[in-house]
């Protein structure tokens, strides 16, 4: 039996207000209800996470796209694991380029990710190059993600993460962007599993789940879920649409067999 794959839609800062958020995150809830064998997720902005707690469920899970690498006290304008926890949040998305960007570090995302897993919160943590101009160094690039994103994380807690390998330069919003290629997305999958397998073990390795993000849309998902053998997708405009990511859905729940 193949795992059910997990597609997690990335809103980014959208919709514009609540009233949207909520319409579309009930229409997508009701379009995908027939998908049985596919988990869905919607990684929201934080302020509509507790209205759209209301209406998340196993079929479409909540998800928020940060959390705070303190669990309490002065931080002015951030949130905490348990605070999302509190909005029924069940997975979230972690040290994701946009945020490295600012000036995350793999350091901070290493405490994140502790602090979601004491918050029975799956993190969503990404990794990603920004090009591959000079030979193999992409690969020594997500190598040190890993290990340093990874470190001290016990063997019983690092099931629960999913990886979410973004290359950077494939991301709908970078400049000069170049699409990825399913090949792309099976080396790169093979190569973190090994590194996953040096950490933790090939048993561990094996079950921890590796997705892929950068311009995921209902006309490539399958390439991506198939010939690159990815467990899941993270797509960000294409969760934007209703149509086309309740389509990525349906192509997901496809590739699932009994
Ligand atoms: P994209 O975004 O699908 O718009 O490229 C993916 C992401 O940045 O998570």
């Amino acid at each position: 039996m193949t795992m059910k794959k997990i597609i997690i839609g990335n809103w980014k800062m959208n919709p514009k207000n609540l009233v949207t958020a909520k319409k579309d995150f009930l229409d997508i809830k009701k379009n995908i209800n027939e998908y049985k064998n596919t988990q869905v997720v919607l990684a929201s902005p934080f302020v509509y996470l507790k209205e759209l707690s209301k209406f998340s469920s196993s079929r479409l899970f909540l998800g928020g796209q940060n959390v705070s690498f303190e669990s309490e006290g002065a931080y002015t304008g951030e949130v905490s694991a348990s605070m999302l926890a509190d909005c029924r949040v069940s997975y979230v998305i972690i040290g994701h380029s946009e945020r490295r960007a600012l000036g995350e570090t793999n350091e901070q995302i290493n405490k994140k990710i502790k602090l979601a897993l004491k918050s029975k919160i799956s993190p969503v943590v990404c990794v990603g190059e920004s090009d591959r101009e000079h030979g193999m160094w992409y690969l020594g690039v997500v190598k040190t993600q890993l290990e340093e994103c990874l470190v001290g994380i016990s063997k019983k807690l690092v099931e629960e993460i999913i990886i979410a390998y973004e290359p950077i330069w494939a991301i709908s919003t970078t400049q000069n962007r170049r699409d990825a290629t399913k090949e792309d997305c099976q080396e790169m999958r093979i190569y973190i599993k090994k590194i996953l397998a040096d950490m933790f073990g090939a048993k561990i390795a094996d079950k921890i789940r590796i997705i892929y993000g950068g311009s995921v849309d209902e006309k490539n998902a399958k390439s991506f879920l198939v010939e690159g053998g990815a467990d899941g997708l993270l797509p960000g405009r294409a969760s934007l649409s209703v149509k086309k990511f309740t389509e990525i859905v349906k192509i997901a729940n496809d590739c699932y067999q009994k």
